[in-house]
């Protein structure tokens, strides 16, 4: 069985009444149900941190897992800390946003996460986190020879 770490960085724990209008009405807690009923084979782990160092901690203990799923929320902008414990993990990394980063203020444009990851996805929602992991399992699967 797979096993797939769902990683979400500062202020998504205030996820349901924080800016609906730019981040939907689902909680974490949905989120995550919404992403496990959709992968009932798949080992999900989900954690939520609003601290730094805890969060590069919870990036070196992916190397554990068969990937990682990681909305760093504001810390994508600025985190050198998160981008430099991403670069050294070894196993296949999807940056997610759920809104839409490259339609918003200036700032929220640029990610220092980005090139420490494999691929990124912004504006689908929670649709997003789905995306994310159908990548990790399928990606191979999916390479041209
Ligand atoms: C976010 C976008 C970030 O710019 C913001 O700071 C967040 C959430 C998103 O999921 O759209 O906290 O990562």
């Amino acid at each position: 069985m797979s096993k797939i770490f769902v990683l979400n960085g500062v202020n998504l724990g205030t996820l349901g009444t924080r800016r609906p209008e730019v981040y939907g009405t689902m909680t974490l807690d949905d989120i995550e149900r919404l992403v496990k009923d959709a992968f009932p084979g798949v080992d999900l782990e989900f954690r939520q941190t609003d601290f730094e160092g805890e969060m590069v901690a919870f990036i070196r203990e992916a190397a554990g897992y068969d990937g990682l799923v990681i909305n760093a929320g504001a810390w994508t902008h600025y985190s050198y800390a998160l981008h430099d414990a991403l670069e050294s993990l070894d196993v296949p990394r999807v940056e997610v946003h759920l809104s839409n980063v490259h339609r918003r203020e200036d700032w929220r444009r640029v990610s220092v996460i980005s090139p420490a990851v494999d691929a990124a996805i912004a504006g689908m929602g929670a649709h997003g986190y789905i995306a994310a992991v159908r990548y990790i399992l399928y990606r191979d699967a999916d390479r041209r020879p």
